[in-house]
Parts: C-alpha cells; sequence; structure tokens
C-alpha cells in the first residue's frame, strides 16, 4: 500500500522537525482528523506553497467531542487516508495513540477565553479547550513553521490565532477557504451521515447565505433583516433545525452592530434530522461567509 512515513510519537517527530530546521527546511503542519475528502487536499496543497515539507497529522481528539456518541460515529479508515495523503505528496504522517498526546494523568488544558463563548463554543461545550488544546501538543510536537486550518470552520481558525499569538508559538497560521460539492455543500467528513433527502435540503445552508450575500448586494444593512432572510430560507428545509445563524465581527467574533457598517461573519450552524425513512443520522453541519457590504 502507497503511504508516507508513519511517526507514531511525539519523541521522534520533534527530533525529525529539528533534523529538517537544522538544514534550512520549512515545514508545514495540516492537523486532521482523518475521514479525509477534498477539503483535506486543498490544505495539503496550500501546505506546500509555505513549506519544503509537508506534515499531516491523522489523529481522532477525544476531548473536543462532547458527545461520546459523536466521537464513536465518527468515521474512521486509515488505510484510506494514508493512500490519500500519499497520493497528494504529505511527506509525513504522524499517526498517535490517544495515550501518546494524553499521558496517564494528564491534567493540563489550553483555553481561549471570550471568542469560544459563543456559537459553536456555546452549543459545544467544552469542544473549543478540545481543539486548543489538541492543537497545542501537535505544535509543540511538530515544531511546525506554519500550520494550516480550514476555513470552514472559521471560529476554530480565530481561536487557534488567538492561542498561537497569547502564547507565542512562533507559527504562522494559514487559513485555506472552504472547498465545495459541485452543487455547493461545503465539503465535510459528516456529509457522508447525511441521508439522500437531508442531503439535498442540506443545501438550504449555501442558499441561506447566498440570500444573505444577494440582500447585502442590493443593500440591505439590517442585521435581524438579513438573519430573516437566512432563516426562512432554512426554514424550507423540513428536515433541518437550526443550532445557529448569527452576524458577528469577523475578527472579535462580537455580535454585529444592529446596522451593517463593515464586514460581518455571517455563521450557520444547522442539525438535519434523518429522513423520514430513517436514511442516515442525525448531523450538524456549519457554513460561513464573510458579507462585505460595499462602501
Ligand atoms: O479541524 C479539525 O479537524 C480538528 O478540530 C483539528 C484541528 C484537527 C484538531 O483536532
Amino acid at each position: 500500500m502507497l503511504s508516507p512515513p508513519i511517526v507514531t510519537t511525539v519523541r521522534e517527530l520533534q527530533a525529525r522537525a529539528d533534523g529538517e530546521r537544522a538544514a534550512g527546511r520549512r515545514i508545514a503542519l495540516v492537523p486532521t482528523m482523518g475521514a479525509l475528502h477534498a477539503g483535506h487536499m486543498s490544505l495539503v496543497k496550500a501546505a506546500r506553497e509555505h513549506a519544503d515539507r509537508v506534515w499531516m497529522s491523522i489523529f481522532v481528539n477525544p476531548t473536543q467531542f462532547n458527545d461520546a456518541k459523536d466521537f464513536d460515529a465518527y468515521p474512521v479508515d486509515l488505510a484510506r487516508d494514508l493512500a490519500l495523503a500519499a497520493e497528494h505528496g504529505v511527506d509525513l504522517v504522524f499517526n498517535p495513540e490517544a495515550r501518546e498526546l494524553y499521558p496517564e494523568g494528564a491534567k493540563t488544558w489550553v483555553d481561549v477565553e471570550g471568542l469560544t463563548d459563543a456559537l459553536c463554543g456555546a452549543s459545544r461545550p467544552g469542544h473549543f479547550r478540545g481543539v486548543t488544546t489538541v492543537v497545542s501538543k501537535l505544535l509543540l510536537a511538530a515544531r511546525p513553521h506554519v500550520a494550516v486550518f480550514g476555513e470552514k470552520d472559521f471560529q476554530q481558525c480565530a481561536v487557534i490565532r488567538r492561542m498561537v499569538a497569547d502564547l507565542g508559538f512562533g507559527v504562522e497560521i494559514i487559513g485555506a477557504p472552504t472547498v465545495r460539492e459541485p452543487d455547493g455543500l461545503a465539503l465535510s467528513s459528516r456529509n457522508v451521515h447525511l441521508g439522500p433527502e437531508a442531503r439535498a435540503q442540506a443545501l438550504a445552508l449555501v442558499r441561506g447565505l447566498d440570500a444573505a450575500e444577494a440582500a447585502v448586494a442590493r443593500g440591505e444593512r439590517g442585521r435581524d433583516a438579513l438573519l430573516a432572510r437566512v432563516e426562512a430560507e432554512i426554514g424550507r428545509a423540513p428536515l433541518a433545525e437550526i443550532d445557529y445563524a448569527e452576524l458577528r465581527d469577523p475578527d472579535s467574533l462580537e455580535p454585529a452592530p444592529a446596522q451593517l457598517a463593515g464586514p460581518a461573519l455571517l455563521a450557520l450552524a444547522v442539525e438535519f434530522r434523518p429522513g423520514p425513512g430513517g436514511q442516515g443520522k442525525r448531523v450538524r453541519l456549519i457554513d460561513n461567509r464573510v458579507l462585505a457590504p460595499a462602501g
């Protein structure tokens, strides 16, 4: 089977990182939880533009799942992931056991305040604490010059940028644009769980984003009016339940003013129930767009 070299221990990864750095080579890290798709491959491509070595971590991080069922159901296919990583020129895969990153008796967490209170932080308590803790561990293990994350997880990018600045990690965080299916659905490892009806209705997210963007282009600036349009669009999908639809400042993630005066992040999280015949699972999808009122 085609596979990049696999490293499973922090110690070996650090030694390799020191070797690359001593030889003057730049390292880019692409952290993933596996279940790779074209979105991850776009992160690899972006990473390649910034470094001589592209390393990928594949680790389903237990501490960022606030629902144990979600963790158990997370799709895992390492052989397929390794083949895809090799095909896309990944130079090394870090694939540790949970015990390697969370040793017996581990008591240390990294927590970013404020930015994690709203949006996914509000609906998934503890999620970002798990993300920032594991990303810290991955950065300390791989010692990369840059790390690449998908902008579909806009809040995650903002939180990680804050953490890296606050703790002086000395790594550049690159956000890569969301990759979409031809019909507009943002790629996600969770999409495989959508039954056929929910898959069709999942386009409600991108339709909601499009509707808001079109309204802004026509001159609408009212926050509540824009959100009402988005909610109406999503409301046309009977299997959809809105978790949040919010307009926020793209940097601070504070709520946007009642009248938009500058760029605003439209962030959506929507749960889709299985279809009436029970096809598929309950799936929570997120998507976002920065709306930029002209002038
Ligand atoms: O975005 C993800 O896949 C995860 O949150 C990350 C950054 C790999 C941390 O586990």
